[in-house]
């Protein structure tokens, strides 16, 4: 079976028609538009409460069927700013629940176990039209390090100069090709807060030492208020420096903060990031920095850096006095962009260490895993839920009444 899930605003039916011609079998179509597609809330239900589901019983939760079991996965999807549209991005981010929150160890860096026995090819599709050459690149690299992550083979489809299939693979990021630039002292810093979690975030614990350690020369702004996005963008050309902190989710920024993004206009001052992630080495947000180096390009501002701190899940249920030694570093590194204009470079080290599991740590792991250590965490809270007995719950199997499709463009 292949399911072709066109995520685009337009839909046209001849690149849905050249694209199936790309395959033996014709694809099963289905028009996904973004209100249907609710952007994760990185609630963990679907790891912890309800295995391998989601909370919310939209578009997704009925497609999921046709995610899971088939052979091939079609994407059509948007671009805007430089990178895959919010649309796609709410589409990647949830496909988290086909996964486990088990971490097994997959060439030297930490990888979610897998839930089902199989994953679909995934085939992208997406216009280059407005793209600069190192955006494209990125979007690439992203697709592909997310496609290995998902246990899924990678294909791009290229348009021109004729329709084609091109396999993707894993490949390192392109980060770190803009250098820090902005030098001036900042007077006031608007910290956007990226993380769509209505609890326990720990985004929001790491904004609060930075604001109570800086007082009124840090202004938050959390970006679950959406009645505040249009006044916000608007004011952003007038702002001279502004700064996102916002947790990884699949190997990007969750969906809302690209949203926002999308409202952003290029304009004078200076642009910085604070990515924090649950897996410990900081090389899985790589992709994302790559990205947010185009962005700062784009859009025309100067650097200030991109932090990024792994091993973060799991922050708000650490003991006070180790909270506070982890969140130190990042009150410290928001001291040097008020000094400075930027963050300094030996903090940025500091946070980002380790950036690849050493031979220690996956000595330390092996050892270690066999005992249940690492299921601890997850194991708690699914006992906590009563969910423990279905934790490795496949609830998208193929069954025989699996409902095909039944949306055409035609109809
Ligand atoms: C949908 C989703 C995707 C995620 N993807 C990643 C990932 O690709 N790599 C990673 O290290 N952590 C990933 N995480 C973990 C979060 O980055 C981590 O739990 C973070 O600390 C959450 O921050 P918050 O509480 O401020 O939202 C993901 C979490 C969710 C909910």
């Amino acid at each position: 079976m292949i399911s072709l899930f066109d995520l685009r605003a337009t839909p046209d039916p001849e690149t849905v028609s050249a694209i199936g011609s790309l395959h033996e079998e014709e694809p099963r179509y289905r028009a996904i538009f973004p209100a249907e597609i609710k952007a994760c809330i990185g609630c963990w239900s679907c790891w912890v409460k309800t295995p391998g589901r989601c909370v919310f019983k939209d578009t997704m939760a009925e497609i999921a069927r046709d995610y899971v079991n088939a052979d091939k996965v079609i994407l059509l999807m948007d671009t805007a700013q430089g990178f895959l549209n919010h649309v796609a991005k709410a589409f990647m981010d949830r496909t988290i629940p086909h996964y486990h929150p088990y971490i097994e160890i997959v060439d030297g860096e930490c990888h979610h176990k897998v839930r089902y026995d199989r994953y679909p090819e995934l085939h992208f599709y997406y216009d280059e039209q407005g793209l600069a050459e190192e955006e494209t690149q990125v979007i690439e690299d992203y697709l592909s390090r997310t496609a290995y992550q998902f246990r899924s083979k990678a294909y791009r489809i290229h348009k021109n100069p004729a329709w084609t299939l091109k396999e993707l693979s894993p490949r390192r990021a392109r980060n770190k090709t803009l250098q820090p630039r902005a030098a001036a002292k900042v007077d006031q810093l608007i910290i956007y807060n990226g993380s769509p979690r209505l609890s326990g975030s720990n985004t929001a614990l790491i904004l609060k030492a930075i604001s109570d350690a800086h007082g009124s020369k840090v202004v938050l702004r959390d970006l679950k208020q959406k009645n505040l996005w249009a006044q916000w963008a608007s004011n952003f050309p007038h702002e001279s420096a502004v700064l996102f902190a916002l947790p990884l989710y699949v190997h990007a920024m969750p969906s809302h903060v690209m949203a926002f993004f999308e409202m952003l206009s290029p304009s004078k001052g200076s642009l910085g990031f604070i990515v924090q992630q649950g897996f410990p080495e900081s090389s899985h947000s790589y992709y994302l920095e790559a990205y947010f180096e185009n962005l700062t390009r784009r859009l025309q501002r100067d650097y200030m850096g991109t932090a990024i701190k792994g091993g973060i899940e799991g922050l708000q249920l650490r003991p006070a006095k180790g909270q506070k030694k982890i969140l130190a570093p990042f009150v410290e590194l928001v001291g040097s962009v008020l000094e400075n204009g930027q963050m300094a470079a030996p903090l940025l080290a500091k946070l980002a260490k380790p950036e690849y599991l050493s031979k220690g740590i996956l000595f330390l792991f092996r050892l270690l895993a066999p005992t249940g250590l690492f299921l601890l965490y997850w194991d708690r809270q699914l006992q906590k839920n009563n969910a423990y007995s279905r934790r490795f719950d496949k609830p998208y199997t193929a069954t025989k009444d699996n409902r095909p499709l039944d949306t055409s463009l035609d109809s």
